[in-house]
């Protein structure tokens, strides 16, 4: 069979007899224009859904039926598609970059924490806007198990929403808004494993083989006993081991996170059938981004921490070539906290290059960010993010300072031993700094499932009263207040100017701090990551325009900082963030190269003023420097540029400053 794109002859053969069958099935109902678009599609990336899903059920002896029912699948949902998405699919294919694209601005809700529902945030999508939002990340929103469900991630329904945020009309119709306003919507795929009370779950302990086969059990502890030699434990203090016993199954089922979440078998290519499924049912009523929840842990290796198997990312890339076929618009963002070189492998090395997950969080800018804040030190910071790897160019960052998860101290032995830093004590130095525990700390947060085999203590904690403010105005310390300020902008302000989409959490534009009243709901008390995912107070969202208030003081900082970032070409995820030592302890710099002039990002990680000279500028041509963000430019007679505490700036030369 001739296709416009080389295929091997091993994917030539297996299309062949596939192909005209997709063009009976589209034929029947679809306009040739419409047929052919995905004919054309399927052949363009062909090669990349056989090369992953062979690379892990090639040795299968229905590998070819297995390949025509998920080709089949696919048509079958691009018929289901809805005419206007198709047409949206269309549009993102001529503007394939849009998410690396320097107008993306994320915010992370909690439909009910933020707006009551998925109805609800229709009529909050003006705040939305006003603030610059183009990706909003619904937090876990489909239908999850009764009780305990470690805040949606144990899903019970992936076709049905939770009701109480509403059903799957309102999500069509809440995706639909959202679009009109020029915002995609983000969901959760919890892909490595469901809820107890999912059907399959039920079937499995009624004894159908079938759904028994979807899960990983095992007899007796002899196996389970081998794996836990290497395995870690995610939930040390409220989920200790990784496998459950299930009475009425007399069988031990994989279980990484809590006993309640089976962990899927995706060695069954039955597994990879239904999420193709579930993704393009979901893209279909209007998802755009599919967050891979824990996509670490999908493939199991004994022997191993049975995270990053080569398989999770052979997986990955047929998920997305089925989507790049299908449903073109949509993309992945990986969720793999783990480290830089595993990283680099979810958004493709070698011959993957760029054809892996679309997006993957920067745990470490993260993490680097608040250890320096501790520390006042941005040595630490430059080393490591000096030597991460480049990611490839079609591809982009999730940045962000704080998330709906604690942060875990991933600090290398190696980067900190070679600023002859100890590791162990620098990550223990951050667990007492953030629990408020340090002589002199500013910061108000939990410790989170401190375990004492690895001595690992994470913590929980928003931004704001991580940053300071929640003690500032617990002292009625204007000073501390000013300075708590400061440092969620100059996070915010390093997200921005870092690579790739920024994510802003609910509610830290106000300041919003700790909430303890998690511990009085008996299915939150056991996790302290309840502190830092407050409801939305509208109240203060009020006081966004009362000039003077913390709320606008913090809430205008970042819309200005949003402005100033939408326009700036520079600020494109094409064009790499390259760290430069500046030589100066307390700043961390970065250079984003760009035709039309380079930008260099700098920023004052103390809370004492700073002063650079301008060789550090020069080098990169900038010879009169000029603050986008405060529009302020050097003096000519000595170019120096002076920082507040605190202080960040994006910094041109003044001659590209039209
Ligand atoms: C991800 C989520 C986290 C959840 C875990 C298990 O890491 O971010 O909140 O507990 O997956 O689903």
């Amino acid at each position: 069979m001739a296709t416009f794109y080389p295929l091997s002859s091993e994917a030539d053969a297996h299309l062949a007899p596939i192909e005209p069958k997709v063009f009976d099935l589209l034929s029947k109902s679809l306009p040739a224009h419409q047929r052919d678009l995905f004919s054309l599609r399927l052949q363009r990336h062909f090669q990349d859904l056989y090369d992953g899903v062979h690379a892990v059920y090639g040795h299968r002896d229905d590998f070819g039926d297995f390949l025509e029912r998920l080709v089949l699948l696919m048509a079958g949902q691009y018929l289901a598609c809805p005419e206007n998405l198709r047409q949206r699919h269309a549009e993102s294919m001529i503007w394939p970059d849009w998410f690396q694209h320097e107008s993306m601005i994320g915010y992370i809700v909690y439909a009910d924490r933020f707006a009551g529902g998925l109805q609800g945030i229709e009529s909050h999508i003006d705040y939305l806007s006003e603030l610059g939002v183009t990706y909003l990340h619904l937090m876990p929103f489909l239908k999850p198990r009764a009780g305990e469900n470690d805040g949606g991630y144990a899903v019970a329904n992936y076709r049905q929403v939770e009701p109480r945020l509403g059903d799957i009309d309102a999500l069509e119709s809440l995706t639909s808004k959202l679009r009109a306003k020029g915002i995609r919507l983000v969901a959760d795929l919890v892909i490595n494993h469901v809820a107890d009370d999912h059907d399959w779950t039920f079937r499995a302990r009624n004894g159908e083989q079938r759904y028994i086969d979807y899960f990983i059990t095992f007899p007796d502890r002899n196996l389970p006993d081998q794996y836990e030699r290497t395995l870690p434990e995610v939930f040390p203090v409220t989920a200790p081991g990784n496998f459950t016993f299930i009475p009425e199954m007399s069988r031990w089922v994989w279980t990484t996170f809590n006993q309640y979440q089976w962990d899927l078998n995706w060695q069954n290519p039955e597994i990879f059938l239904e999420f193709t499924d579930i993704i393009l049912f979901l893209a279909n009523k209007g998802v755009e981004v599919f967050r891979l929840d824990a996509i670490a842990f999908i493939w199991k290796r004994m022997g191993t921490d049975c995270q990053n198997e080569p398989e999770v990312h052979s997986i990955t890339r047929a998920l997305r070539a089925v989507a790049r076929i299908t449903a073109p618009g949509i993309i992945f963002k990986a969720e793999a906290i783990v480290g830089p070189h595993q990283l680099m492998h979810y958004l493709g090395t070698g011959r993957y290059y760029g054809k892996v997950s679309d997006l993957a969080y920067h745990n470490s800018l993260m993490v680097q960010f608040w250890s320096s804040l501790a520390s006042r030190d941005a040595r630490l910071m430059t080393r490591a993010l000096s030597r991460f790897p480049t990611k490839p160019s079609n591809t982009a960052w999730a940045s962000y300072i704080r998330c709906h998860d604690d942060i875990g101290w991933a600090i290398s032995d190696e980067d900190a031993a070679s600023l002859g830093w100890d590791g162990f004590a620098h990550r223990k130095f951050l667990s007492e700094f953030y629990s408020g525990n340090f002589p002199f700390s500013f910061a108000r947060g939990g410790v989170f499932q401190e375990n004492p085999q690895t001595g690992d203590r994470r913590i929980s904690g928003t931004t704001a009263s991580l940053a300071g403010l929640e003690i500032g105005l617990a002292n009625k310390d204007e000073k501390a207040i000013s300075l708590a300020i400061e440092r969620i902008l100059l996070g915010h302000a390093l997200v921005f100017g870092y690579d790739g989409i920024p994510l802003l959490y609910m509610g830290d534009e106000l300041g919003c701090l700790n909430d303890y009243s998690f511990s009085q709901d008996p299915d939150h008390a056991l996790d302290n990551r309840w502190l830092h995912r407050p409801k939305m107070d509208w109240k203060k969202a009020e006081r966004r325009n009362d000039t003077g208030s913390i709320e606008s003081r913090i809430f205008r900082g970042l819309r200005e900082l949003i402005r100033v970032r939408k326009q700036t070409p520079q600020l494109h995820a094409q064009v790499p963030a390259i760290v430069i030592d500046s030589g100066h302890p307390h700043i961390f710099t970065h250079l984003r190269p760009h035709p039309s002039g380079n930008l260099m990002c700098v920023y004052n990680f103390s809370e004492f003023p700073q002063t650079l000279t301008p060789h550090l500028f020069d080098t990169y041509h900038i010879f009169l420097p000029y603050d986008l963000i405060t529009k302020r430019t050097a003096n000519a007679w000595d170019r120096l540029v002076h920082l507040a505490p605190y202080d960040r700036l994006w910094l041109v030369d003044a001659s590209s400053v039209g």
